[in-house]
C-alpha cells in the first residue's frame, strides 16, 4: 500500500481546519470538526496523461478488466489505490447519446442534447459507478462488513459489490418508501434489510451511528472514495463529444453526492490544464423533497470559500423537524431532505456557477414517458433532469442550441409500478394503456386496422 499513501489521502473541506489524513483510514467525516472529507490527490507524483484522448486508447486492451472498467479506464484521475486492490464488475460501460426525439420535447434544436444513460450498469444506475472505487478501499482497509441507507439503489448496487467482495452486506430502508425494483436485488443478492418505519433522513442517521458502533464499513455518499467513481461519469460525457465540454450538465438532486462528485471532477481537470472551461451545472429537486432548492435560492445559500453559512442550514432543518415533515416525491430515489452532501454540492454550484431548481411529480412522470417512447427507458428521478430543462429552456436560462447533457440515472425496469400504473391512466398526457380486445381474430384485425 506504501506505493499509494504519498499519491492520494483525505482531507477535510472546512478552511478553518483543513486536517488531512492517510488514505488507509476508514473515516466519514472529519474527526477533528465533523465536516465532510475530500480525497485528494499529490499530482506531482501520478503519471496522469498530457490529453484526455490518451484514455480512449484502453479501448484496444479492453481484455485487462481495469481497462474494461468505465471506471478505472481513468485510474490516473482517480489515483488512491493500488492495482491489487480495485475492485470492478464490468462498471461504466456507458455511452452518451444524442437524442433528438426528447430535444425536441423540450424545444431544443436537433443535435444539442445527450443522455447519459447509466441504467445500463451492472445493478442498473450509476451507483455502480461509486461502488467500485468504494469497494476497492474498503478492501485496502480489510473491510469485512458494509453498510449503507438508502432510497434502493445504493442498497442494489452495494449488495452486489459486496457479494463480489465476499463481505457482508447490511441495508437501512424506510418503509415502504422504496421502489420494487430495487428492493428486490437487494434481498436477491442477499442483504440483511432493515425497514425502519421512518424515512431515508431517519435511515441516514441511524446508519452512521450504526457504523460508528460497530466498526462497520459505510458505502453511503459521505464516503469521499465512493464520489470519486462518481466522477468518471463526467469523463465518460467528454469522451462522447470527443474530449469536449458541454455547455450544460443536468442531474438530479438527492443526498447530492453526484453533483458533488461532477464539480470535483471538472475542478480537477481545469486545474491539471486538461480542459479549457467548466461546463454549467442544473441540478433538479423534485418539489417534495427541494432542501437544495430552498436553501439555494430563498436562503441564498452559498459555498463562500468553504465557510458555509450553517446557521441557515440547522435553522431550515429545525423548522422541519418542527412541522414534522417528511419529504413525498414519486420520484423515490430522491425523497430526501437532509442531504448529506449539501456543502460539497455548494462547492459544485461555485465551480460550475451552478443553478437548481425543483420540478412536480406530474412533470417528472411526463418527462419519463418521453424519455421512454424516444429508446432509453429510466425511472422518476432520472427524468427530473428532463423536466428540468423543459423549463429552463422555456425561460431561456439555457439556449435552445446550447449543449446540454442529463446523466439518466437509474433503469427503467426499477420502477416498474410507477410506470404500469402511468400508463393504464388513460388521462396521462402520453399514457399508452394496452388496449382490450376480444378473444376473437376477426375482431382483432379489424382493431388494428383502426388503430
Ligand atoms: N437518481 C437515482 C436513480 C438515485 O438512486 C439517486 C440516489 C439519485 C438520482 C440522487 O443522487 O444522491 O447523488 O444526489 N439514490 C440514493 C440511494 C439516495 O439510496 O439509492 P444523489
Amino acid at each position: 500500500m506504501k506505493t499509494q499513501v504519498d499519491k492520494a489521502y483525505q482531507k477535510c473541506i472546512n478552511p478553518d481546519c483543513g486536517a488531512e489524513f492517510d488514505v488507509m483510514e476508514v473515516l466519514f467525516k472529519c474527526p477533528k470538526c465533523g465536516e465532510l472529507l475530500d480525497a485528494k490527490y499529490n499530482w506531482d507524483k501520478i503519471k496522469v496523461p498530457k490529453k484526455l484522448s490518451e484514455f480512449a486508447k484502453r479501448w484496444a486492451t479492453r481484455s485487462n478488466p481495469l481497462d474494461f472498467s468505465g471506471v478505472w479506464r481513468f485510474r490516473e484521475l482517480l489515483n488512491f489505490c493500488d492495482d491489487k486492490h480495485k475492485v470492478t464488475i464490468g462498471e461504466g460501460q456507458t455511452i452518451l447519446q444524442r437524442n433528438d426525439g426528447v430535444a425536441k420535447y423540450v424545444n431544443m434544436k436537433p443535435g444539442c442534447l445527450f443522455l447519459e444513460y447509466e441504467g445500463l450498469n451492472p445493478s442498473g444506475s450509476f451507483k455502480d459507478n461509486g461502488m467500485s472505487a468504494a469497494f476497492s478501499h474498503a478492501m485496502m482497509t480489510a473491510a469485512k462488513t458494509c453498510a449503507c441507507a438508502s432510497t434502493g439503489n445504493t442498497s442494489a448496487s452495494m449488495t452486489l459489490y459486496g457479494h463480489h467482495c465476499g463481505l457482508n452486506s447490511i441495508v437501512f430502508i424506510g418503509s415502504g418508501r422504496i421502489a420494487f425494483g430495487k428492493l428486490s436485488q437487494a434481498m436477491d443478492y442477499g442483504a440483511k434489510t432493515f425497514q425502519i418505519l421512518g424515512d431515508f433522513d431517519d435511515c441516514m442517521k441511524h446508519v452512521q451511528s450504526v457504523c460508528t458502533e460497530l466498526g462497520l464499513y459505510l458505502l453511503n455518499s459521505l464516503n469521499p472514495f465512493r464520489l470519486e467513481g462518481q466522477k468518471t461519469i463526467m469523463y465518460r460525457i467528454i469522451e462522447g463529444l470527443n474530449w469536449d465540454v458541454p455547455d450544460w450538465i443536468i442531474v438530479p438532486g438527492g443526498n447530492l453526492g453526484n453533483s458533488s462528485a461532477f464539480g470535483k471532477a471538472f475542478g480537477e481537470l481545469k486545474d491539471l490544464g486538461l480542459i479549457k472551461k467548466v461546463p454549467r451545472i442544473a441540478i433538479i429537486n423534485s418539489t417534495g423533497a427541494d432542501t437544495l432548492t430552498h436553501l439555494v435560492n430563498i436562503e441564498k445559500l452559498t459555498w463562500n470559500n468553504g465557510s458555509v453559512n450553517r446557521k441557515i442550514i440547522d435553522d431550515y432543518y429545525a423548522e422541519l423537524t418542527a412541522k414534522n415533515f417528511s419529504p413525498h416525491t414519486i420520484a423515490s430515489a430522491i425523497e430526501i431532505s437532509r442531504p448529506v452532501n449539501l456543502k460539497k454540492c455548494l462547492r459544485t454550484i461555485d465551480i460550475c456557477n451552478g443553478l437548481v431548481m425543483a420540478v412536480p411529480d406530474e412533470e417528472i412522470k411526463d418527462a419519463k414517458a418521453i424519455i421512454g417512447k424516444h429508446g432509453l427507458g429510466c425511472e422518476p428521478a432520472s427524468a427530473a433532469t428532463i423536466a428540468g430543462l423543459k423549463h429552463l429552456v422555456a425561460d431561456d436560462v439555457i439556449a435552445n442550441n446550447e449543449r446540454v447533457a442529463c446523466v439518466l440515472t437509474g433503469h427503467l425496469l426499477k420502477d416498474p409500478n410507477l410506470t404500469v400504473n402511468y400508463h393504464k391512466n388513460k388521462e396521462g398526457k402520453f399514457s399508452n394503456p394496452p388496449i382490450e380486445v376480444p378473444n376473437d381474430l376477426e375482431e382483432i384485425i379489424k382493431l388494428i386496422g383502426s388503430t
